[in-house]
């Protein structure tokens, strides 16, 4: 094989005379009876080759071997193309190589799915092919813009001191929300490993060695429910820092975003793409900051896509209790609540049929139903509106500040949880039927104040709303309710604390120290600052029932580390795929990685999960039984 000279994509007017060798598959053969061209493609881009009867005929004969992805190598010499096959199509398209030497390197069978950029199939036989699926130049460019982004952050990370730490991957079950990938230790029959859920943990103990500023691009592991934005194993740009403020963490990072940007834009290989970032231009920072208790009062969710920031959700809670209509008034009494979205202009933008299917919706999220009525000049008008007297329409009409024409979408339920994803979907497909959700526009912004607890009724239990080792902000507060579980000696923490006179109200409005930065409705980076001190630490375990010896067995590790002086610290980490997946405008986080598990999990190309021989399992100590249903 001779030496390659060039890549493909890289010829330009200026090598014209030169004499080059460049490699790559076959993309296209024309054969134009005495001339035959290939287009031959690299990862830099695709190059012509010319070769004609005239110059020199054995090598024509050469060209009848080389087919579809063949994988070729040419040598010759780089001349101007004539007028009539000049084409901007390709970067190369004013030159092309007439070939001297040509070899062909390998053979290929045809493959199981087309090498072409626009290519339409099943997602699944892409997988299964993805090798095959990782030629096509969008695919290629997803991968050199996810080198970029890393490498940006480096570069952001590197100059700020930060030094990059490896953590394990053999890890500890701890609770972060998802359930746990384990893995059978030989050594220890009948112990398991768990995959980290994130580095979280070890990133603290880092701070607590001393190390001042760590990152990690790091991989995670969850076991989680499918979702279009969630893969089983991921990456996380990971980032702890020692005596930062909760600015200093959001402002560092926010250099972290910037550099990206400006990565992706200034990279020469990712010129040729139609991306949301590349029209994005200079991000603006500080990016504007919106407290929880907002976010939910107008958007029904903690990440709220604000390219439709106009379309607000009116809370009709209030109105709802003194209205005439029972199912409103009823979940309002039971302390529910009553929202609805005006929908501009929008009376007549849906037929009664979708009417029907957006309520039938609603009562797929558990709903008992969605109102929907039309604002005139005379009033209300629609299926519920005889339900409701003259003068309340008119109340119900200013809150809403609407307008005829308008469409009002409600939904009540004593379950807020319920009203507030009817009315966060609502809203996003409203937004999307008035084209808000335009993918070219970056809407960003910081989440903050977020609760300390979610308090889960079924269980009548509390969960911290990030994760158990973020610093509430009252951690005089949290002692109280602390001391009042311990003091108690029956049932739950939460049993233990009411008895001791905390009001449910008061963990309730507890916030903590945690910053989500949102792109677009999309969760992009989350954060806090932590606890630093073990009495701290241990307040919030016991709120969380967590008892002294299960702390001991599952943290016994991080709370000896708090005892040895711990600095203050905190950290965050950005979901690499998400963001990556926002900035490329895609909508499936499996479209930005190289090897992506399926919608069930399974690696479909190497077939994976797999059965294990049983001796291996002997070695483990461990049984199987057939799947359970
Ligand atoms: P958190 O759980 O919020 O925080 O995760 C941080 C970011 O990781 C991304 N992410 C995911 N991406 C793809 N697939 C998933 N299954 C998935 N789950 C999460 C999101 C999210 O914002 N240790 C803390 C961070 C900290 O406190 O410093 C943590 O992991 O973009």
């Amino acid at each position: 094989m001779r030496t390659r000279t060039h890549r493909c994509g890289e010829l330009r007017k200026q090598h014209v005379g030169q004499s080059v060798t460049v490699c790559g598959w076959v993309d296209v053969k024309r054969d134009r009876g005495g001339v035959v061209f290939i287009l031959l493609r690299d990862v830099s881009g695709k190059v012509q080759l010319t070769f004609s009867d005239e110059r020199d005929r054995a090598l024509v004969e050469q060209t009848r071997d080389a087919r579809h992805e063949y994988v070729v190598s040419a040598t010759g010499k780089v001349a101007l193309r004539d007028d009539a096959n000049r084409t901007d199509k390709l970067t190369t398209g004013e030159v092309e190589i007439i070939v001297e030497h040509f070899e062909v390197l390998n053979t290929a069978v045809t493959p199981a799915i087309e090498v072409r950029d626009d290519l339409k199939c099943d997602p699944e036989l892409r997988l299964k092919h993805r090798f095959i699926d990782l030629r096509r130049r969008p695919m290629q460019a997803m991968l050199q813009a996810r080198a970029a982004l890393i490498a940006a952050a480096r570069r952001v990370l590197d100059a700020e001191s930060f030094i990059e730490i490896e953590t394990p991957i053999l890890y500890k079950r701890t609770p972060e929300g998802a359930r746990d990938f384990i893995v059978p230790s030989r050594a220890h029959q009948g112990q398991f490993y768990a995959l980290p859920q994130s580095p979280q943990l070890f990133k603290q103990l880092c701070m607590i060695a001393g190390l001042d500023r760590y990152y990690q691009i790091a991989r995670c592991f969850r076991d989680e429910d499918k979702r279009a934005d969630r893969q089983p194993e991921f990456t996380q740009i990971d980032i702890e820092m020692s005596f930062p403020t909760r600015d200093d963490v959001m402002e560092l990072f926010e250099k972290v975003v910037v550099g990206i940007f400006e990565g992706l834009q200034s990279d020469p290989r990712l010129r040729d793409q139609d991306w949301p970032v590349l029209k994005a231009g200079k991000l603006q920072t500080p990016f504007e900051r919106m407290d929880y208790e907002t976010a939910m009062r107008d958007y029904s969710i903690d990440r709220p896509d604000l390219r439709s920031r106009e379309l607000r959700l009116t809370d009709l809670s209030g109105w709802a209790k003194g209205c005439s209509f029972n199912a409103f008034k009823g979940a309002a009494e039971k302390g529910g609540l009553v929202k609805g979205l005006r929908c501009p202009g929008m009376a007549e933008a849906f037929s009664t049929g979708q009417l029907k299917n957006l309520e039938r919706d609603a009562k797929g999220m558990g709903a008992t139903g969605l109102a929907n009525l039309k604002v005139t000049a005379a009033g209300l008008e629609g299926g519920i509106a005889k339900f409701i007297p003259e003068a309340e329409q008119k109340a119900m009409i200013a809150a809403f500040n609407a307008q005829p024409g308008d469409l009002l979408l409600i939904c009540a339920h004593e379950k807020e949880k319920i009203v507030h994803a009817v009315m966060h979907n609502m809203r996003i497909m409203v937004a999307d039927k008035l084209g808000l959700n335009d993918p070219n526009t970056m809407a960003i912004a910081w989440v903050i104040n977020f609760p300390l607890f979610e308090y889960r009724e079924e269980d009548q239990k509390l969960f911290a709303s990030h994760h158990p080792f973020t610093l509430p902000q009252d951690v005089a507060g949290v002692a109280n309710m602390a001391r009042a579980s311990r003091a108690g000696n029956a049932g739950s923490p939460m049993a233990r604390m009411l008895d001791g006179g905390v009001k449910l109200d008061d963990i309730l409005a507890l916030r903590n120290n945690q910053y989500d930065l949102v792109c677009n409705g999309v969760e992009i980076a989350g954060g806090s600052i932590r606890m630093h001190r073990t009495d701290w630490q241990a307040d919030v375990f016991e709120l969380i029932g967590i008892t002294k010896e299960e702390a001991e067995k599952k943290f016994g590790f991080l709370m000896s580390a708090l005892a040895h002086g711990a600095p203050p610290h905190g950290g965050i980490a950005s979901g690499v795929d998400r963001l990556l997946m926002l900035l490329l405008g895609l909508d499936n986080i499996a479209d930005v990685i190289a090897f992506p598990k399926s919608a069930t999990g399974r690696d479909l190309m190497i077939d994976t999960p797999n059965e294990v021989e049983p001796a291996l399992l002997k070695e483990l100590a461990i049984e199987t039984r057939p799947p359970v249903k």
